[in-house]
């Protein structure tokens, strides 16, 4: 027989205990509790109600508005990810306990902020705090003021400032329109012509919209992604991961949201990791605490090991997407306690599986660009891996695209060679005529 803790202060340590567990001994068994809801409906969503369905806390998960792939392991409610008064009334009627926020869109639209004032419980940042992703020019000045390491930058609202600044700097050069443009406000010009073409859209036609431009210096370079759990000064690494962003084999195509990820990272040190921990990831964290917006979630450096150091390209204030989808398999602990943890500022052990991950994206044809949507895929069922779902739907019965980004496979084995092999592999039994999808993800890290 056990004693039972409800949410009182634990006898042993004196902490406040979260959740009801049963005390067997010196073992602590969670009882299967919680509700958990999950705001978005791509692959990241996917992977982390796919992590949460492993958790020994949780008993129901909801996402909204998930996706087919979700909706076999969670109940998916039709709300829209930035409809935060709709969320937040389905959260207070269905008791949830916590709310965990996938994309930036509702992070941006202030979800933190409104589920806390009326006392529930949320992981991800604030409004204030997703400033370090959703403004470009206040997570370059957060920089500059704290000495974090990222290329030298100067922020422009005017069309000939801009052009003039380009001119003197000298090409290649680097734009990025100053707002959340899901991963198409930057180019890199290598000509004038595409530099004063790249202006003329940010700053004369608005093409994302009316807003500045960061014009910076280009940094070379293998880049990375370093995803950390943090809870206002204290940050708690993730596995080092790397996204490939362009479309096609061999870094060639446009940009996308990413088609591809794997971990470890053979040419990231230790001795890297430790320079991006302290000197930008924790740096970070305290910046943005003397800031006054302290932040609570994942805080996402997109990183560069440039032949000067390591050097910031950009902050998310959450889950990278694919990252997610092959970092969290490789995630041994329990992800609700992970959660309420970082919610609670409690101190977090994470646990890694040692074996590699790959993961490929299946796009729909045309993506980054226009695509069609609606196409049947069948074999999803029989592939020896992970299936995440990023954009599907159910059409009578079948399953059928329903985004740029349909599918993604992760696949572990002992080394990141086996692993990419049998991910080729297993993609091919998905059988779909509108998808097409990368063969070398990893290139970097496989010979
Ligand atoms: P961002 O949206 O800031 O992540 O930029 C998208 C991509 O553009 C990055 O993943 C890099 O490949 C590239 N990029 C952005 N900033 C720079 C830079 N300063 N130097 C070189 N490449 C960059
Ligand atoms: N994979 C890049 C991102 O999530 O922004």
């Amino acid at each position: 027989m056990g004693i039972i803790v409800n949410k009182t202060r634990h006898e042993v340590t004196g902490e406040m205990a979260d959740f009801s567990a049963v005390l067997k001994g010196t073992e602590i068994e969670a009882v299967k509790e919680m509700t958990v809801l999950v705001v978005g409906g791509g692959g990241r969503e996917h992977a982390i109600v796919d992590a949460l369905s492993r958790s020994k806390r949780v008993s129901k998960i909801y996402a909204a508005p998930g996706n087919a792939g979700i909706a076999e392991q969670a109940e998916c409610v039709a709300i829209k990810d930035t409809d935060v008064e709709a969320l937040l009334a389905f959260a207070k009627e269905r008791s949830v306990d916590l709310t965990v926020v996938g994309p930036e869109a509702a992070l941006a639209a202030g979800i933190v902020d409104r589920f806390q004032e009326e006392g529930l419980k949320i992981f991800g940042p604030t409004r204030a705090a997703t400033r370090i992703e959703s403004s470009k020019e206040f997570a370059k000045n957060l920089m500059k003021k704290h000495g974090i390491p990222t290329a030298a930058y100067e922020v422009f609202s005017d069309y000939q400032a801009a052009m003039d600044y380009v001119k003197e700097q000298g090409l290649p050069i680097v734009l990025k329109y100053d707002g959340l443009a899901a991963g198409k406000g930057v180019v890199i010009a290598e000509t004038m012509d595409e530099a004063e073409g790249a202006l003329r859209d940010m700053l004369l036609n608005d093409k994302f919209g009316h807003g500045k431009v960061v014009v910076e210096e280009c940094l070379t370079g293998p880049e990375f992604s370093f995803m950390c759990f943090v809870s206002n000064d204290k940050v708690f690494p993730m596995v080092t991961v790397q996204d490939h962003k362009r479309a096609y084999d061999g870094d060639k195509g446009p940009n996308t949201g990413g088609m591809g990820a794997y971990s470890p990272l053979p040419f990231i040190t230790k001795e890297d990791e430790e320079y991006a921990y302290n000197h930008i990831m924790c740096a970070t964290a305290n910046a943005m605490i003397a800031e006054g917006c302290p932040f609570k979630g994942v805080l996402y450096g997109g990183l560069m090991k440039t032949p000067k150091g390591i050097k910031v390209i950009e902050f998310n204030a959450r889950f990278g997407d694919p990252e997610t989808e092959v970092v969290l398999p490789r995630l041994k602990s329990d992800i609700a306690d992970v959660f309420m943890s970082v919610i609670e500022g409690r101190n977090v052990t994470l646990e890694w599986d040692k074996r590699a991950a790959m993961g490929i994206v299946l796009a729909s044809k045309g993506y980054p660009g226009d695509y069609q949507k609606g196409f049947e895929i069948e074999g999803v069922d029989s592939v020896d891996g992970t299936v995440y779902h990023m954009g599907t739907a159910r059409k009578d019965g079948h399953l059928v695209t329903n985004g740029g980004r349909v599918l993604f496979v992760t696949v572990m084995a002992d080394t990141l060679k086996e692993a990419r092999e049998k991910a080729n592999e297993e993609i091919a039994k998905i059988k779909c005529e509108n998808l097409f999808h990368r063969t070398d993800i990893g290139w970097q890290a496989i010979r």
